[in-house]
């Protein structure tokens, strides 16, 4: 296994990444609980150092223990990682003063290194860079392979003792060829590439019974991929010990609970407690349309409902949430060290404290197509792993203005044949969140003979990363078209049907 020692920088989980994408095993671990003992058990077949956020100039800032430079595996310095470890082999480094380099750079090679093996098709390599320091003297033994106009010691190397360093972050998108870097890193440490997502299943499991002991563990279940994959990973841990809430406020899809509690329950053998809490969730909203109170409505109601519930449930000592990386990054602070803090999960923030759980997190280190491809592991269905996500307030804010039974109901439907289009079409893949919302409008038609004065609808489909900017999916017309006609042939209550192309921004992908 690989040992990534972790200084704090923000972007140390893509080398974990990375490294699994190579099929390679690794541990994060943060640089104070590195000593030379610990390292001495955990036996690493190559190190590699992070960058970090602090100046290895300053007086008490964090080294690697120099244990990791004498045990006589390959180490790889990134960015910080380089200038610890160029300070710490007798070289130098300085504090940055009209040298710091932020953003794309390019790379000029010197010479010829194993590590670099497929790097410089042309005389120029683009890389990414980040730092104000930057290393004036390399350590004796150590050459330069590449330079940059503000890095004269880019990539430096000592090809005897096997230790590369880097001024640069090769495990950003913005290094295009960064991969390949990790690639050669591990050959030359010797890893086969054989680890797999399986092993990460068994991996996980473990962690969670040594965490969890015998205690009970709760989860609330809203049926999207990380809390259902989250659960289905703890039930194999535990089995028994946990118990999954699917709160239904009565605003989800048609035969969306059934299918969910159903898979949970029968497919699956899990503990499901279905909360059927429609009267409330629907009773509170009631003549309410600002956007802001519904959310806040359905948000108090939910922390609540999903309370009273897990008080039920006797010996309940964790909180099970599918957060994943991610969520855990946009919460680091930038000057801090290592250590990150964890953002509360949407639908249930707050509880933990509230009512004195322990978080078990156990896709944290884990990227969106990870948790897909440990959910296939696990055995969910692919229609189930490759589900649009559905957001918390469901289809209360895909009902602009006030919501009442009736109007769900067209929703519901309307909504049911458009996905059916779309998968019937084979588009549902493409597609990133596709869904009707029902309009605060009536418009006039006709059919058969009589005049309709029914409700409008729009059709929102959207591609998308990351869900933070989106643009309208271009349909063709003849889809939009059968589209409309079988909505409005099917669902009694709307006459009319548009498509929103409205990108994001300005527009959110949900109506409110
Ligand atoms: P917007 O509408 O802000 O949505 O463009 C971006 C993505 O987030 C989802 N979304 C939510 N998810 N709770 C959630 O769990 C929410 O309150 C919520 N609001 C929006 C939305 O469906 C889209 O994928």
């Amino acid at each position: 296994r690989l040992l990534i020692i972790d200084f704090g920088s923000q972007v140390t989980q893509l080398i974990a990444r990375r490294l699994r994408e190579l099929s390679v095993y690794c541990e994060i671990h943060p640089y104070q609980n590195v000593t030379a003992e610990w390292l001495h058990d955990f036996a690493p077949k190559a190190v590699i150092l992070s960058g970090g956020p602090d100046s290895v100039t300053r007086e008490g800032s964090p080294r690697a223990p120099q244990a990791v430079f004498d045990m006589g595996v390959p180490v790889l310095g990134i960015c910080y990682g380089q200038q610890t470890m160029m300070t710490q082999l007798g070289g130098k480094v300085v504090r940055g003063e009209g040298t710091a380099e932020f953003g794309r750079a390019y790379v000029k090679p010197e010479g010829k290194l194993t590590l670099l093996d497929g790097w410089f098709a042309t005389d120029k390599e683009q890389v990414w860079m980040s730092h104000g320091d930057h290393v004036s003297e390399i350590a004796p033994g150590f050459a330069v392979y590449g330079t940059s106009p503000n890095a004269p010691f880019a990539i430096t190397a000592d090809v005897a003792r096997n230790f590369y360093a880097v001024q640069f972050h090769p495990e950003v998108h913005h290094t295009p060829n960064g991969a390949k870097l990790y690639e050669n890193f591990v050959r030359l440490a010797g890893f086969k590439g054989d680890w797999t997502m399986g092993a990460y299943r068994e991996q996980a499991i473990a962690a969670i019974r040594e965490q969890v002991g015998d205690a009970h563990v709760i989860c609330a279940l809203s049926g999207g991929v990380d809390s259902s994959v989250a659960a289905a990973l703890i039930h194999e841990a535990v089995g028994d010990q946990l118990t999954c809430v699917f709160v239904d406020h009565g605003l989800l899809r048609l035969n969306e609970a059934e299918e969910v509690v159903g898979m949970f329950r029968d497919h699956m053998n899990l503990h499901v407690i279905h909360a059927q809490e429609q009267d409330l969730f629907l009773g509170e909203l009631e003549g309410v349309s600002d956007p802001e109170n519904k959310r806040k409505i359905i948000g108090k109601l939910f922390i609540d409902v999903f309370q009273k519930y897990a008080n039920g449930i006797e010996g309940a000592a964790f909180l099970a949430q599918g957060t994943l990386y991610p969520d855990v990054i946009e919460s680091v602070s930038f000057s801090g060290g290592p250590s990150v803090t964890i953002k509360s999960h949407h639908n249930v923030g707050g509880l933990p404290e509230k009512m004195g759980l322990k978080l078990v997190e156990p896709l944290r280190e884990l990227f969106k197509d990870e948790v897909r491809a440990l959910g296939r592991e696990l055995g969910l269905p692919a229609s189930f792993i490759g589900r649009h996500p559905f957001p918390g307030p469901g289809l209360a804010i895909r009902c602009p203005g006030e919501i009442t039974r009736e109007k769900l109901e067209i929703l519901r439907k309307a909504d049911a044949v458009y996905i059916d289009q779309i998968r019937k079409h084979g588009l549902y893949d493409d597609i990133w969140q596709a869904f009707v919302a029902i309009l605060p409008v009536r418009t006039v038609g006709v059919m058969g003979d009589g005049r309709t004065y029914d409700f409008a609808c729009a059709l929102r489909a959207v591609t998308s990363v990351d869900g933070m900017t989106a643009d309208y999916y271009p349909f063709s017309h003849e889809f939009l078209g059968e589209t409309a006609t079988r909505i409005i042939n099917e669902v009694p209550g709307i006459n009319r049907v548009t498509y929103d192309i409205t990108s994001k921004p300005p527009g959110t992908i949900e109506w409110e």
